[in-house]
């Protein structure tokens, strides 16, 4: 069986995309999680008459959600967004996350960040106790690359630039390069954000702090939900 069809991923992904109503204007996530969410919305869609608006947050969730026949609209066309649904890589107990394994963070943020409600939905095996065991994801310039990448590493992260398959620069649908930061530990993951953004040719980093309202998490046996009751002011500044 495939990754992506992970038999509780499938659950977890069918189980979100079941609590968009119609009339709403929707966040569609990146990755194989959010694509098997935007599979159930362009079904639901043919079947049952779902009539939302997507807003995607890159360009293969795009792709998918044209080939589905979901109406689409660029964020700044709109002005805000009834829920924003999502993967992560991890998920700590106090909804803090690692995202953008797919590389699609930076938009990602300022999607969720726009959104009225945000999802995440993931499978069981990326909850855990402590932030820190996939790097985090940067996003940065490509200009001045391997200086950012030495000033990441002075703040104690063992670095990667990202590359293709193929071996040359992997580039983010924004153009940027990212460089994955392992850490060997994460003992505030706020704190860590705050020096990482300070970092000159860093636009964003993998760090979702305050970003999830609601987790849903796909078991062996079925689907469980967890609601963050503390609405922090996000990680999206001002
Ligand atoms: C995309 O940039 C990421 O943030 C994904 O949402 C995250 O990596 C989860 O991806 P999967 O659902 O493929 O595990």
């Amino acid at each position: 069986m495939g990754k992506d069809l992970d038999p509780s991923k499938v659950r977890a992904a069918r189980a979100a995309a079941d609590l968009v109503e119609s009339g709403m204007v929707v966040g569609l996530g990146t990755g194989s999680t959010a694509a098997l969410m935007v599979q159930r919305l362009g079904e639901r869609r043919e079947q049952d008459g779902l009539k939302i608006i997507g807003v995607p947050t890159s360009v293969a969730t795009a792709v998918l959600a044209n080939h589905l026949h979901i109406p689409l609209r660029e964020l700044d066309d709109i002005s805000s967004l009834d829920m924003n649904l999502d993967g992560a890589d991890e998920v700590d107990p106090q909804f803090r996350m690692i995202k953008g394994r797919g590389g699609a963070l930076l938009r990602e943020k300022i999607v969720a960040c726009v959104a009225a409600r945000r999802v995440t939905i993931i499978t069981n095996d990326k909850r855990v106790d402590r932030l820190g065991n996939v790097p985090i994801p940067v996003e940065v310039s490509r200009v001045g690359l391997k200086h950012t990448e030495r000033r990441l590493q002075r703040l104690g992260a063992e670095t990667s630039i990202r590359p293709l398959p193929s071996g040359t620069l992997f580039l983010t649908d924004g153009g940027n390069a990212i460089i994955d930061c392992q850490f060997a530990e994460i003992a505030d993951p706020e704190e860590l954000d705050s020096r990482l953004q300070t970092v000159v040719g860093v636009f964003e980093t993998g760090l979702f702090l305050g970003l999830c309202d609601l987790l849903v998490v796909g078991t062996e046996d079925g689907v469980e939900q967890f609601s963050s009751h503390e609405r922090r002011n996000p990680g999206c500044g001002g």
